[in-house]
């Protein structure tokens, strides 16, 4: 079997960095500077107009890293992403449309959902791992606490919100597999190329992430 979703976000644990790029000349010191703090699995968003091309060149620079296109919210953008290397994609959400371009497109595919009704659409469509975006605060991990029930074996990971303060009171969830952010590699960080500072804070997302799991 090829590449699952589920083996991508066991792999991402506990932090799936989602990156906004938009100077291709940083995005290779910047996949460095994250496989340095132990990451083995990026997103980079297409909200800028290199993000193929950075995505492309993180690619070609690091075969042994799990790189994937996040934000695609057009059907064609599927293909664009597999093409430049994307080897899972991500969405903010899940349409009829999107779905059935992942499957053209053969790749590993998280959608998103924010409410049990959507749930429900994405295992309609066989979906069982899922972004939850917005993660809201405390709302959020009431929710999952909440979706649990209905739904066994649904893992979720988290996005669009979360922070080094927040991570693990959404890690130590049993149906979270891991989170999603961008708050490991900060744009104005990137800009300033503190990769130093964002190899720290890769590290320091593990090492919290560790903490709990030798408690449980
Ligand atoms: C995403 O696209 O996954 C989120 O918008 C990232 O949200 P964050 O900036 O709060 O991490």
């Amino acid at each position: 079997m090829g590449l699952t979703i589920e083996a991508v976000l066991q792999r991402a644990r506990p932090v799936l960095p989602v990156l906004v790029l938009d100077d291709v000349a940083l995005a290779v010191d910047l996949a460095a500077a994250l496989q340095a703090g132990g990451v083995e699995v990026l997103e980079v968003t297409l909200r800028t107009e290199r993000a193929l091309d950075a995505l492309a060149a993180i690619g070609k620079a690091f075969p042994s890293l799990l790189v994937g296109a996040g934000t695609l919210i057009h059907p064609e953008q599927f293909a664009e992403a597999r093409d430049a290397g994307a080897q899972f994609v991500v969405s903010p959400g899940l349409t009829a449309r999107l779905a059935r371009a992942a499957d053209d497109a053969g790749l590993p595919y998280l959608p998103a959902v924010s409410t049990p009704s959507e749930v429900l659409l994405a295992l309609e469509y066989g979906y069982r791992s899922l972004k939850l975006f917005p993660a809201n605060g405390n709302a959020s991990i009431k929710l999952l606490n909440t979706l649990k029930g209905p739904f066994t074996g649904i893992r979720f990971c988290p996005t669009g919100g979360i922070t080094a303060e927040n991570l693990l009171n959404f890690l130590r969830l049993p149906n979270v597999t891991c989170v999603g952010g961008t708050w490991i590699a900060p744009s104005n960080l990137i800009r300033a190329r503190a990769w130093d500072q964002i190899t720290q804070m890769a590290l320091e997302a593990r090492a919290l992430a560790a903490s709990l799991e030798h408690r449980t």
